[in-house]
């Protein structure tokens, strides 16, 4: 399709900067809270927040399809898709602990073409078109060159389901014993966003959603790093498990992971 990625990105920002300080303003306020299952949360600012991305990108491209977490699917007229997380760490915003941010990916015939993630608390906008690098705040951004694992820094994610959090926990026991730490921060697009400026080596979670993905992996690839299955296998934003690294940690996490994964369940 002959479209400019830049320019979808340019309204990729608009929108996410705009939903990021509708979140920014709100936090503080009584807003609604809702369960969608026992632990998985939704505010009314989620809400408010995907409404205004989806009308900005239709105000731009009422032909585009959009994917969001809060309403689901809509269809387009052209294979170019809008995946959108309005606030990634939603239980982190309710409970004013500020790690969170919007997420916009776009694929373009079902290739990720360009992503933002915007931070609005630390003020921080990570960026990238397939092709041409990642940034944050306009400023090229590299993977760390870490190779070892004993001296790598690595963070996880844990969903909603209770048979994903005891298996991820078994996956978190072995890590934490042969990498220097793991940090559990709960936005996996800032995880991802993370390894993609060095903050982490490495980024793991078992049971992810499109829209948690889609901007961040393609942000780490850009900036150098590598995106897979945990049998480091190819990746899609439609597979549920995810390994993001620096490339130089790969190999050492996809073994210890494979081979936790594949424990008997009553060990
Ligand atoms: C969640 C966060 C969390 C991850 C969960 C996601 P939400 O997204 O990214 O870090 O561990 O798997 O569902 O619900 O805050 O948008
Ligand atoms: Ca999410
Ligand atoms: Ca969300």
């Amino acid at each position: 399709m002959n479209i400019d990625a830049n320019r979808l990105l340019a309204v990729a920002e608009e929108a996410a900067t705009e939903a990021g300080a509708l979140i920014f303003q709100k936090r503080k306020t009584a807003f609604k809270v809702s369960k969608k299952g026992k632990v998985n949360l939704v505010t009314e600012v989620d809400l408010a927040a995907e409404e205004l991305i989806v009308s900005t990108v239709h105000r731009h491209f009422p032909e585009h399809q959009i994917l969001a977490e809060e309403r689901g699917s809509a269809e387009g007229t052209v294979p170019i898709k809008w995946v959108i997380d309005p606030i990634d760490g939603t239980t982190n915003y309710a409970h004013d602990y500020p790690f969170f941010c919007v997420s916009i990916g776009i694929e373009i015939e079902g290739a990720l073409a360009a992503g933002v993630v915007h931070d609005p608390v630390s003020r921080e906008t990570f960026t990238a078109v397939s092709g041409e690098g990642a940034y944050l705040n306009g400023k090229p951004i590299q993977v760390s060159s870490e190779s070892s694992l004993v001296d790598s820094l690595l963070v996880t994610g844990f969903s909603y389901g209770t048979p994903e959090i005891q298996k991820n926990l078994r996956l978190f026991n072995e890590m934490m014993m042969e990498a220097r730490s793991v940090r559990r921060d709960g936005s996996a697009a800032l995880d991802l966003c993370y390894v993609a400026c060095g903050r982490y080596e490495g980024f793991w979670e078992l049971s992810l959603q499109p829209w948690d993905v889609a901007a961040g992996s393609l942000i780490v690839q850009e900036a150098g790093g590598m995106v897979t299955r945990f049998d480091q296998t190819n990746a899609t934003i439609y597979d549920r498990e995810c390994l993001a690294t620096n490339g130089k940690v790969h190999q050492a996490i996809s073994e210890i992971l494979t081979r936790a994964c594949n424990f008997p369940d009553d060990l």
